[in-house]
């Protein structure tokens, strides 16, 4: 494979249909088709409407972001998609786009691990990154602590013993009758209100589970409308947030000053929480860490973090996939295609 090879990556993996054409290490295009406005109604992704809208978007969107590029489709050197972690439908249309181009140009297709994309869109805003390094991974799917030690080393401890991050901020902001997807809509309603009720005691050196604080953000709620008390929806917010951000950097925090590695970067959809960001940022300052984060538009899902994480496995030899490739709805953080 050439040194600089033009990689089109693909993620279909839940409600946002992504195209990406990356030259090397450098962006060309990433063109992002979000679904939000149509799951909306449903309060959240209705996977069968998800993989229909996939199925009409994912041709257009191809064409859009070699336009973008100003390549033809006849220049990739390189496919790339997102096999798993996702909703099977939804990653099925665009592993068999992937393979149906691969196939027709001849090119090989890799089979990227979402999580691991998610980590590696810090190379795009970082080219100087390298790794050892921390990053704290806060998904709708996932959310821990992964040491990377290699381009192809990822090795996850610390993970949530229940829901993920992400998954809690959609279910609190569902109680709240906040419009789906929450966390955006908690993350700026948070900032209108104080964090001032205590939803569970704080515990330093606590593991890392959501599922009993999305239980008393829930509870709270349903005494208050049984006393025919008045919610501040603001201050929910801010506290709910405070609580279950403040969880995931101490616990990151705790594995820093245990493992030794001073940078730390953020990976995943709820990456873009503000508080979030200016925690670590703040945390960074006061122990001298080497923080990261990606901008928003690499934070949430997106083809381009697949085409970097395909440059990586290209890199690094890793084979590619086999015309029998199939979607795989879960897969553990380290996990790579192996054939
Ligand atoms: O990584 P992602 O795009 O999809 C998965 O791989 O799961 O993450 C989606 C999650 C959703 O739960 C969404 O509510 C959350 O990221 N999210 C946020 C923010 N923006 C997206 N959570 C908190 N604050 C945000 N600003
Ligand atoms: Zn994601």
């Amino acid at each position: 494979m050439i040194s600089n090879p033009l990689i089109l990556g693909i993620e279909t993996s839940c409600d946002e249909t992504s195209v990406a054409v990356m030259r090397g290490e450098t962006l060309l295009s990433n063109v992002i088709s979000s679904q939000i406005e149509i799951h909306r109604r449903f309060g959240g992704v209705v996977p069968e409407i998800a993989s229909r809208n996939h199925l009409i978007a994912i041709l257009p969107v191809i064409t859009e972001a070699c336009e973008k590029a100003g390549v033809a489709i006849h220049d990739v050197d390189a496919v790339a998609v997102t096999y798993g972690a996702g909703l099977v439908g939804a990653l099925l249309v665009g592993v068999s786009a992937a393979k149906s181009l691969g196939y027709a140009l001849g090119v090989p297709v890799y089979a990227v691990n979402h999580i691991q994309a998610h980590i590696a869109a810090n190379y795009i805003s970082s080219p100087d990154l390298k790794p050892p390094f921390l990053a704290i991974v806060a998904s709708g799917g996932h959310t821990g602590v992964v040491r990377v030690d290699g381009p192809n080393s990822f090795t996850a401890f610390d993970t949530t013993s229940d829901d993920a991050i992400g998954e809690a901020f959609d279910k609190v902001a569902r109680a709240l009758s906040l419009p789906y997807p929450g966390g955006p809509e908690i993350d700026k309603r948070a900032k209108l209100g104080t964090p001032c009720i205590e939803f569970m005691a704080h515990k330093k050196n606590r593991t890392l589970s959501y599922s009993g604080l999305k239980t008393a953000v829930v509870n709270y709620l349903h005494t208050k409308e049984q006393r025919g008390e008045q919610i501040d929806i603001n201050d929910v917010c801010a506290s709910f947030q405070k609580t279950a951000v403040d969880m995931l950097v101490d616990v990151a925090v705790d594995a820093v000053k245990r493992i030794g590695i001073n940078t730390v970067v953020l990976a995943g959809g709820v990456a873009a929480n503000s508080y979030l960001r200016a925690r670590l940022t703040e945390e960074g300052k006061k122990l001298k860490l080497d923080t990261r984060f990606p901008p928003m538009s690499l934070c949430t899902d997106n083809a381009a973090m697949v085409a970097r994480r395909a440059l990586d496995m290209i890199r690094e030899n890793l084979p590619p996939a086999k015309l029998d490739l199939n979607a795989v709805s879960y897969l553990k953080i380290g996990d790579c295609y192996k054939g």
